[in-house]
């Protein structure tokens, strides 16, 4: 028997098997071996939302989450935060080295000259309906790219991944920030090449009639710390899904896009705007004892508090706390940061929340920064995809060089009927209740029309 191996004693035979453990993990795949009958398909793992499931070997992002620790390609998020920016670390994440100075020069002009998308792009933004979601435009427009670069289909070429890199990390802020104009009714901000990635997408975002628009230094580097904190995050459901819809070779705008579409959902990137609502209705520090109360009782959650992984303070929401104060001496100060302070100093003084190790996640203050930097709330999950793209390219190519991956196709166990036969519709009798909302008439005509 193999030191490192798992013996499993199928207890339906009698028979036992002993399976290689690898990195503390056996191959779903040497289960099939297990079988009452030689002639059935063979025992599968079953792990619906894949809580116990690793899908892939990655060396992009490390995460400890009972030690509470995030590190990109072996660097302490710490570190980056304190003395990186945001194209550095977007470079470290899909080339896994930090650059050299020519090599970082070149991609900073690199992504600096590619942030202009095409014109027909702005119409077919001008399409969308003044009160469309900033990040339904974002989802479409992402898609919409891969129409304009064809070539990007071609996902074994080097130089078009390298290209598809480069404009995927470019034009989001462009995209981005045209969602945001759009809904204001303001003109579209063409990119400003004088100035950094954050600072130009402060502009885009908030230039009005100036001839040239001067971010605030201090604005703009809270900002860019904030990407840097979410350019990459693992096997989440976002980079899980670029990575399975990039796993049948579709071009990587087309596999953003699923990226884009996954986040957009409020179970992942919907939890700051959550925290800002929290915070609004507790209203004043006065209200926080009855508010934990409700929370224990269960009646409310503390939203941005805990987390799947991390099982400790989410390293992130530390960093975020930091540049607070920074972002404060150039803006209005917000009110909300009170209660929020107040509230994480009596949750961690609360048993409730120390014994199910529940602590301040990378929300629960980056919708404070996000609202004084006068982010509309709609625009927080559009800005959360502006860095990640970082990740899901990385993660992305990542896929495509691991020779043991193949087009994702997870297996079923089925439990619906067998071998019906077709019996036509006049002969059918079932319950008689129709599906769907009950249907409308249909209007009358407009008197004239
Ligand atoms: N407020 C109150 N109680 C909580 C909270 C919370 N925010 N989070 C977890 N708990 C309680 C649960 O009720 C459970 O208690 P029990 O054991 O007595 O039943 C216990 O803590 C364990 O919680 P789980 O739900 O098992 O933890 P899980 O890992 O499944 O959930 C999650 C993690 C979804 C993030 C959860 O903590 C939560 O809903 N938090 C609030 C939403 C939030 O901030 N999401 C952002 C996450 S960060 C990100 O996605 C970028």
């Amino acid at each position: 028997m193999a030191a490192d191996s798992l013996t499993v004693t199928d207890n339906r035979t009698g028979q036992t098997y002993d399976l290689p453990v690898e990195n503390g993990t056996v191959r779903a795949i040497d289960l099939r071996q297990i079988k009452v009958d030689p002639d059935e398909f063979g025992m599968m793992a079953y792990d619906p939302a894949f809580t116990n499931t690793a899908a892939c070997r990655s060396a992009v992002t490390y995460i400890d989450g009972a030690a509470g620790v995030l590190e990109h390609r072996g660097y302490p998020i710490e570190q980056l935060c304190e003395r990186s920016s945001f194209l550095e670390v977007a470079y470290l994440l899909i080339f896994g080295e930090l650059p050299t100075q020519p090599q970082y020069e070149r991609w900073v002009f690199d992504i600096t000259h590619h942030t202009f998308v095409h014109e027909d792009l702005k119409e077919f933004f001008k399409g969308f309906r003044y009160n469309a979601h900033p990040m339904g435009m974002l989802l479409a427009g992402v898609g919409a790219l891969s129409t304009f670069y064809p070539d990007a289909k071609k996902v074994e070429d080097e130089e078009e991944r390298y290209m598809a890199a480069v404009r995927l990390i470019a034009k989001m802020p462009t995209l981005a920030a045209f969602s945001y104009r759009h809904n204001r009714g303001l003109p579209y901000v063409y990119a400003d090449n004088d100035l950094n990635f954050a600072g130009n997408f402060l502009s885009m975002m908030f230039k009005k009639t100036e001839v040239k628009y001067e971010p605030d230094e201090r604005m703009a580097r809270a900002l860019d710390v904030l990407f840097i904190l979410h350019a990459d995050h693992e096997q989440n459901c976002s980079t899980s899904a670029v990575r399975s819809v990039g796993s049948s070779d579709v071009d990587p705008y087309s596999a953003v896009a699923a990226g884009v579409a996954a986040l957009y959902g409020p179970l992942h990137g919907g939890a700051n705007e959550a925290v800002l609502r929290m915070l609004r209705r507790i209203e004043s520090v006065d209200n926080i004892p009855d508010f934990l109360e409700r929370v224990k009782n269960r009646e409310e959650k503390l939203m941005g508090f805990g987390h799947r992984v991390y099982k400790n303070y989410d390293p992130r929401a530390r960093i975020i706390q930091h540049h607070m104060d920074e972002v404060f001496e150039a803006t209005e100060y917000n009110p909300l940061v009170e209660i929020a302070r107040e509230l994480e100093k009596r949750a961690l003084d609360d048993e409730f929340f120390t014994e199910r190790k529940l602590y301040p996640n990378v929300d629960y203050y980056s919708g404070i920064i996000y609202e004084s930097l006068e982010i509309p709330t709609d625009m927080f999950t559009v800005i959360f995809a502006i860095p990640r793209t970082a990740g899901w390219v990385a993660q992305w190519m990542e896929m495509k060089d691991d020779p043991e991956q193949k087009i994702a196709r997870p297996r079923q166990i089925y439990t619906g009927e067998r071998e019906r036969d077709y019996v036509r519709v006049e002969d059918r009798d079932g319950p008689e209740k129709i599906v769907g909302p009950p249907a409308k008439r249909p209007k009358r005509p407009r008197r004239g029309a």
